[in-house]
């Protein structure tokens, strides 16, 4: 979910809808506002996107004033319905709040005010919340008070924001787990979960920390733990300004982030040599000594950043010899996972927000296990409590599916892995130092791919039927299968899978007949026999009916025989090739999404980052 609060001399409903809107990639079931005016809280909620909301301000307009707080919500507790929208408002009318995360004590917290003679009005988690603030001011509390005994009761993740009708100079947040920042601006101030929703007003932002309260009024800032001590916090300036944040000119993020690729790549690659030519990654704060008693990575991550831990698995035991492990967060902490303090456990996240992977390296941590994160967004909650990072600077990623996000996590794993051989010694420099060459040449590969896409964006054409579409890749290739398999499910809604291409013959080839599409990453030319077994591949397949779409080198003809569409790709080694085969696969979801009326930004059920387990 996402969430905003403001005060300050501005029309705090045009100031909150306006944030709501930069942060409706965070979830898109429902969205809402309140504002304080004349001694009242007033709201507006409706069911489904901002454009439903605004509807309803155009028809029943609120009134004008300098404090609100708003809410666009991806479903836990109760259906994406109107009565379970945020904001809810207390018993007495006084007080409303907004909410991201679970509350998993709700059940006992909605029986005592029951008991109490509240009687609830939706399904949510977040509506005990109000009438627990309500309760607490009408017996004369303050709301920063109200808000810290709270959040004393209760458990799970939360972060809240809240307003009273009684005190309209100030916003109260609070944050467990779940993301917030404040936006400091001049006489102004903001509340939010992420940065983009005040980039507009100020880059000056602070970032809070667990189980912190912050007050915001047009001219203070204060921040408190939950038993009211003053705590030290950390500000920092956004260095990207709103025109990252806009489409520009483009038909959607995801298109526009697409393009923005060899840019991402480069900036992460930036600076990543000193000045004896030596790989640096001045974020690691784990020392070299650590890094080499090192004897097993763990790399947990959630959806697309998944994969590119896969193909980072390839990279790195090549190149490194240590094994690795690749796991699903979720499913990480609950198996009794074997890490310990020579395990590196290394978490990618683009928001850097996911629950399931932040479970996850809490969990790791309390193993006494060391964990480096690989994120997108500085000053997330993954990183802080991480104990070392190479953040990947790929800029705001909007679209909720992830594109720049995914190639610079590459780049950044690959960076790890040369970084680990480098401090080890399994890897000379001048071997380094070629491989650094190659990711230096990329940016300007995937460029001119991006220019080469009308083949890609012809076959979205003929797709609009197709219910069932099979990928399949081996080694670095078979995670790019399942990406590209991903990216189908996630924005054409089309059931799609992703296969190791060896493993096809062992039971997946049974879904294979006449006509069905069928994508295939054929690795470069020329090594293992890697290339022959996947060119093998595409020959069984064919030979049992099967439409093959073959992404291949630019100069690979073994190939042309057996493809009934043929992608081009620009020449790069094995492990690398990741980088550029996933390309036209993004372009060819975002295009047959687009063909199919999707709504490419925001597809159906989905969020951007998930801040519940
Ligand atoms: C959500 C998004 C996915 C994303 C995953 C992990 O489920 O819809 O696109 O890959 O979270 O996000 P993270 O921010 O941790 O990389």
């Amino acid at each position: 979910c996402g969430i905003v609060g403001y005060v300050g001399p501005q029309s705090a409903l045009a100031v909150v809808v306006e944030g709501l809107r930069r942060l409706e990639y965070r979830g898109y079931d429902s969205a809402g506002v309140a504002v304080v005016a004349d001694g009242a809280v007033v709201t507006a909620k409706k069911a489904g996107k901002i454009g439903n909301l605004d509807a309803e301000l155009a028809a029943h307009p609120l009134p004008v004033t300098g404090t609100g707080i708003g809410h666009t919500r991806w479903a836990t507790h109760g259906g994406p319905t109107d009565a379970n929208a945020h904001p809810h408002v207390s018993f007495n009318g006084r007080v409303a709040v907004v909410h991201n995360g679970i509350i998993e004590n709700f059940v006992v917290l909605r029986d005592e005010l029951e008991a109490d003679g509240i009687s609830m009005t939706s399904q949510t988690d977040t509506e005990i919340v109000a009438h627990l603030l309500g309760r607490e001011v009408a017996l004369g509390v303050e709301l920063p008070s109200a808000m810290r005994a709270v959040c004393h009761r209760l458990h799970g993740a939360f972060t809240l924001v809240a307003v009273d009708a009684e005190d309209p100079s100030r916003v109260v947040a609070a944050r467990r787990n779940s993301p917030l920042v404040v936006g400091v601006g001049q006489g102004e101030n903001f509340v939010a979960s992420d940065v983009a929703a005040f980039i507009e007003h100020t880059r000056e932002a602070i970032e809070l920390g667990q189980d912190q309260v912050v007050t915001i009024t047009a001219d203070t800032v204060e921040v408190t733990d939950f038993d009211g001590h003053p705590t030290k916090v950390r500000p920092f300036h956004v260095d990207w300004d709103l025109t990252a944040a806009e489409k520009g000119g483009y038909d959607w993020f995801m298109r526009k982030e697409i393009f923005e690729q060899p840019k991402a790549v480069a900036d992460t690659l930036l600076g990543r040599y000193d000045a004896d030519g030596a790989l640096t990654l001045d974020e690691i704060r784990i020392s070299a000594a650590e890094l080499r008693r090192i004897d097993k990575i763990v790399i947990i991550a959630c959806g697309t950043a998944f994969y590119s831990g896969l193909v980072a698995k390839y990279a790195i035991e090549h190149w490194t010899r240590i094994p690795c492990e690749v796991e699903l967060a979720s499913e990480f902490r609950y198996r009794d996972p074997i890490v310990g303090p020579t395990t590196l456990v290394v978490a990618i996240s683009q928001s850097g927000e996911t629950a399931d992977t932040l479970m996850a390296i809490r969990h790791a941590r309390e193993q006494r296990a060391r964990v480096l994160a690989i994120c997108n967004t500085n000053g997330s909650t993954i990183p802080r409590e991480s104990d070392a990072v190479i953040y990947t600077h790929a800029g705001p990623e909007i679209g909720v599916a992830s594109t720049k996000g995914f190639l610079t996590q590459l780049v950044a794993c690959y960076l790890l892995g040369l970084y680990l051989a480098q401090v080890r010694g399994t890897k000379f420099g001048d071997e380094i130092a070629l491989v650094m060459e190659e990711l230096a040449a990329v940016p300007a590969a995937i460029s001119g791919l991006l220019t080469e896409m009308d083949p890609v964006l012809k076959l979205a054409a003929d797709f609009a039927d197709e219910r069932v579409v099979l990928f399949l890749g081996r080694h670095v290739g078979y995670p790019v299968a399942l990406e590209g398999a991903l990216k189908l499910k996630e924005l054409a809604y089309i059931h799609a899978e992703g296969f190791a291409a060896g493993e096809l013959k062992h039971g997946p080839i049974a879904l294979i007949e006449d006509d069905l599409p069928v994508f295939v990453v054929v690795p470069p030319q020329g090594r293992d026999m890697l290339h022959d077994k996947v060119v093998s591949n595409i020959q069984e397949i064919r030979a049992r009916g099967a439409r093959t779409i073959v992404l291949a080198e630019a100069d690979d003809h073994e190939v042309d025989a057996f493809a009934d569409v043929l992608i081009r790709l620009p020449k790069v080694s094995t492990l690398l090739q990741p980088l550029v085969a996933t390309v036209p696969l993004q372009v060819f979801a975002c295009e047959l999404a687009t063909r199919k009326g999707h709504d490419v930004d925001q597809p159906r059920n989905l969020a951007k980052s998930v801040t519940v387990e």
